[in-house]
């Protein structure tokens, strides 16, 4: 092994192009790929920003060829060398630095490396994700990985740029602090200190970012770290990253045009889209009739059309008792796909729904005579499926599909029924970004479980104050002003105007069931700050991580972090979370009973 005796790069190795040719250059990266070509030696050495092919000719120096010779892949060297033309027909299009190579005149092997796990010059896919993640490093030297991190980096700093020019400013807030209200378990780190007492790591800054508005900090940010303790999903992480911010002396009006200039400067930044503003908006419960969901992808149609009135009183029993019961029945018309759908795919999208409720799905397939192919034909009259046709505009070779439940099974599975479709069916354009607001959401909804009213937000979002008369006596009803910001049917952001007078608060505390004396022991410090001349105030996070993941098009959160947590939240490569000596739980006054 050598040292760099001295070398300067003097290029990246995706710097050089033909107008560099005759010039004496130094690279230094890893060995990408070896080819001997009849004596020539062809190295592609990498770097984070790109290839280039260094070249051994025996004729050209015998002792760096020989030394050359022992290259093997992920070894890491300086060259020195001259830039040349490829020769006649060797040029490759497909690579920038394609048109030149570069002659080795002087070799420093800086480090070796055993044969990598994996291939490095492969797709992703065909490596097992664990292996990837217990070598991370290695898998972040791929070009995509690599991509994925130089481009999360522009978008925060893009992000940082335009709050910065907007008068924010950034404020770091504690890690080690209180529970924080935004509905997830918490982590909990036990104080030494204070035998019996715990510190929750923020699943988000939110009281804080009150608490700054309070000291007239007037507009804050940060990218913060955010811990949640929840189940994990392709779009969920244990720690994550927010872009948090919150401002004074403000309505929702100045919160959007302060997000979507965000959005504009983020999109431009990172993917170079030109996204046009204000963007569209949509109240929640125009979203769940339509789509089923807060979070709706607008990117294909086949929306959910409500038949709940068409059938009240049909002759298909499991659909006229759901009604009796105050259920509802909705459907949705995929126009042209009855050839497409076999009896083994609908049999598949019947145990898909299952998982989310649905007790069965109807459906309809619609002939060239406009006669119906279907189990649930012989139940209806002419004049019903006449009515039924209408409402969902059915033409033939339309396939109809029908879920009969309570609203919130009829929602939760043609959502996702729809989503599915629109995959299999292929009516999603990968390429389009569909932003858009869901507003109005409602502050309260009733939890079964519980028996009570949880925020759907989080307590301190303020009730719309047309709707504050309802609080005491039909809370379900109250709108609240909080907002969602949606990219491609996932909720990449989410805020509200929030509740800045005590008495106001009070009152959502006990429309939550959160009694007086609750509410003080876990948030005394944020009432009496809201009592010492607290500004109105509203905000909004970005989950930073999600976007990045559509953004980039990744199939998983995971592919935009550098160092993430499995399905299981562990970590392949540090082997985190990890036993610990006896010694320290006693220091922190635990007593493990394993
Ligand atoms: P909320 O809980 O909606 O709001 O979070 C804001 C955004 O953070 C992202 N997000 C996540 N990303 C990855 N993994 C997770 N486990 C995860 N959980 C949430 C989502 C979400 O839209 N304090 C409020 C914001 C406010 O009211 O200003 C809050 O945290 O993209
Ligand atoms: P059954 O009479 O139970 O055999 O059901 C006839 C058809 O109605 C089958 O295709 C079922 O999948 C469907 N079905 C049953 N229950 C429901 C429901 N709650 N919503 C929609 N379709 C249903």
């Amino acid at each position: 092994m050598e040292s760099m005796g001295g070398m300067k790069r003097s290029h990246y190795c995706n710097d050089l192009r033909a107008a560099n040719v005759g010039e004496e250059v130094i690279l230094m990266g890893w060995v990408l790929r070896r080819r001997d070509h009849g004596g020539v030696i062809f190295i592609d050495l990498r770097d984070l920003h790109g290839l280039t092919q260094v070249v051994f000719n025996p004729e050209h120096s015998t002792a760096i060829h020989a030394k050359a010779h022992d290259l093997r892949s992920e070894w890491v060297l300086a060259v020195r060398g001259r830039v040349c033309l490829r020769p006649d027909g060797m040029a490759n299009d497909k690579l920038t630095t394609g048109a030149i190579e570069v002659m080795v005149d002087e070799l420093r092997i800086l480090n070796t490396s055993p044969t990598p796990p994996f291939p490095l010059d492969e797709e992703k896919e065909e490596v097992s994700e664990n292996l990837r993640l217990k070598y991370r490093y290695l898998d972040l030297r791929r070009p995509g990985m690599i991509n994925n991190l130089i481009m999360r980096h522009k978008a925060a700093h893009a992000v940082r740029n335009y709050l910065n020019d907007n008068n924010f400013l950034e404020v770091e807030t504690p890690v080690l602090t209180r529970s924080t209200p935004e509905g997830a378990r918490d982590y909990l780190v036990s104080s030494r200190v204070n035998p019996g007492k715990f510190y929750a790591l923020p699943q988000s800054p939110q009281l804080f970012k009150q608490l700054l508005m309070v000291s007239g900090v007037d507009r804050y940010y940060q990218v913060v770290k955010c811990f949640r303790d929840e189940d994990l999903r392709a779009d969920r992480q244990p720690e994550f990253t927010q872009i948090d911010m919150e401002l004074s002396f403000v309505d929702e009006e100045d919160i959007y045009t302060i997000a979507e200039g965000l959005m504009r400067m983020l999109f431009k930044a990172t993917i170079g889209l030109e996204i046009s503003t204000p963007l569209p908006r949509m109240t929640y419960a125009e979203a769940m009739e339509r789509f089923g969901t807060d979070k709706p992808d607008t990117r294909f149609g086949l929306e959910l059309v409500n038949l709940t009135e068409t059938v009240r009183d049909c002759g298909f029993k499991v659909f006229a008792s759901v009604v009796k019961k105050g259920g509802q029945v909705k459907s949705i018309n995929a126009k042209g796909c009855a050839a497409t759908l076999s009896r083994k795919n609908i049999d598949n999208l019947t145990e898909y729904i299952a998982q989310f409720g649905a007790r069965g799905l109807a459906w309809v397939k619609v002939k060239e005579d406009s006669s119906w192919q279907s189990p649930i034909a012989k139940f209806f009259t002419e004049d019903e499926k006449a009515a039924m046709a209408a409402a969902l505009q059915a033409a033939p070779g339309d396939i109809l599909f029908f879920v009969a439940d309570s609203p919130s099974v009829v929602h939760h599975a043609l959502a996702e029924l729809r989503l599915k479709l629109g995959r299999i069916l292929d009516l999603i354009d990968d390429k389009a970004f569909e932003l858009l607001w869901v507003t109005d959401f409602p502050l309260l909804e009733y939890n079964d479980g519980e028996k009570r009213y949880t925020a759907v937000h989080h307590p301190f979002t303020a009730p719309n104050e047309e709707d504050l008369e309802f609080l005491e006596s039909e809370p379900g009803r109250v709108r609240s002003r909080a907002y969602d910001i949606v990219l491609n049917g996932t909720e990449i952001g989410g805020g509200s105007i929030r509740i800045h007078q005590k008495e106001i608060q009070n009152r959502a505390f006990a429309a939550l069931g959160i009694a007086p004396e609750e509410a003080v022991d876990k948030f005394n410090f944020l009432l009496r700050a809201l009592e010492m001349g607290a500004p109105p105030h509203g905000g909004i996070a970005f989950g930073l991580d999600r976007l990045m993941m559509i953004l980039t098009g990744s199939e998983s959160i995971r592919d935009v972090i550098a160092f993430p947590k499995t399905q299981k939240a562990t970590c392949p490569l540090t082997e985190a979370p990890s036993a610990v000596a006896r010694k320290q739980l006693t220091e922190l006054h635990l007593r493990p009973d394993w």
